[in-house]
């Protein structure tokens, strides 16, 4: 008879969403994720709030997903947490209860990076998703993060380059605010592209060079075209919505597909993976299918509710630590800064 794969509770409380899921391996049962309205009115998320939320969304969070899953504490095997990076009293939520979880029922502990659970992610559901082999290039972009990384087993990242200043995400989001969008608006400004034209308006594209992103320049040269429009025409915003979601969508893109074909120039890997909330955006999702095909790589783009943040990508790392025999003590600290 098979041994049977281990029942896995995961919870993850970085920023601004409280999630749990259950897995049994790496098959995801229930990956439940409750976000938080209550940063929108703030154009951005405000550290306490999230704690405070995910104080109240916690326990029912985490019952709702041993509930969809039909498995009851009892036959949990090992619980997974997100230890770092992320907004300390955020994480202190989820790191707590996990901890607590653990030792009511003296269970083994992982705590997770991540970030290497972003890139994990691809793992999960192996009947159904195709994963990358080993050594991949991962390109990770998020809310706070813009990494490209060389993959070579499930516990060795190199981070080949990063940003110097904002993340993809927040490119997007700081540029969704000045065009009036809540937050986050990245989700918003892929939809508005959608019905624009991305050649419309041209914005400063960062001359870094290697393999380091930077987005600062790029906000500010949007901020100052908009200023100047507005002058001239105070509805210019609101009648260029679509051309201007799709321009900036454009620029980040390239910016973001230019990095990557540079480091598969330069590391010969083919194997190429994005990962981490921006990597579900249309435009660089087609961009990136487009360049692959013509270069001829294996490119593999996560499923949707595995793009932004979520418990069961927690559970692929838990997965394989627990595996490997590498399970946390129940003194670990979080972190707020947390290297992969
Ligand atoms: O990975 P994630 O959920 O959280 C962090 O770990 O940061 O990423 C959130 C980021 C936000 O900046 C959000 O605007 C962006 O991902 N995002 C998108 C899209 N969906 C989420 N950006 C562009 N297009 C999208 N479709
Ligand atoms: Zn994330």
């Amino acid at each position: 008879m098979p041994i049977q794969e281990p029942y896995i509770l995961a919870i993850e409380s970085s920023c601004d969403d409280t999630s749990a899921a259950v897995l049994q391996g790496l098959n995801v049962l229930s990956n439940a994720v409750a976000n938080q309205k209550v940063h929108e009115a703030y154009g951005g998320v405000v550290p306490e709030l999230a704690s405070r939320e995910h104080q109240k969304n916690i326990v029912p969070v985490v019952n709702h997903a041993l509930k969809v899953a039909n498995i009851t504490p009892e036959q949990i095997d090992v619980v997974a947490y997100t230890a770092g990076p992320g907004l300390m009293g955020s994480l202190l939520v989820g790191s707590s209860y996990a901890k607590s979880f653990a030792l009511a029922r003296n269970l083994p502990l992982v705590a997770v990076n991540h970030m290497q659970a972003h890139i994990l992610a691809h793992f999960l559901d192996p009947a159904t998703n195709k994963h990358p082999s080993f050594p991949f290039l991962c390109l990770t972009v998020s809310g706070g993060h813009t990494q490209l990384v060389r993959v070579d087993s499930p516990f060795s990242f190199e981070v080949l380059g990063e940003t110097q200043d904002d993340a993809a995400g927040e490119a997007f989001d700081k540029t969704a605010k000045m065009l009036g969008l809540p937050y986050p608006g990245g989700p918003l400004v892929d939809q508005l592209a959608g019905q624009g034209n991305p050649k419309a308006f041209a914005f400063a594209k960062p001359r870094v060079p290697g393999l380091g992103f930077s987005f600062s320049g790029l906000k500010t040269s949007v901020l100052y075209f908009l200023e100047e429009q507005m002058r001239a025409n105070p509805q210019f915003i609101e009648n260029n919505m679509p051309d201007l979601c799709a321009s900036v969508q454009h620029q980040i893109v390239t910016i973001l597909v230019e990095k990557l074909m540079l480091a598969v120039e330069q590391t010969g890997i083919t194997e190429v993976a994005i990962a981490g909330g921006v990597s579900a955006n249309s435009g660089l999702r087609a961009a990136l299918n487009l360049t692959a095909e013509r270069e001829n790589w294996n490119l593999y783009l996560p499923p949707f509710a595995y793009c932004t943040d979520n418990a069961a990508m927690i559970g692929a790392v838990g997965f394989f630590r627990y595996l490997e025999g590498r399970t946390s003590a129940l003194d670990t600290a979080t972190r707020a800064r947390y290297a992969l």
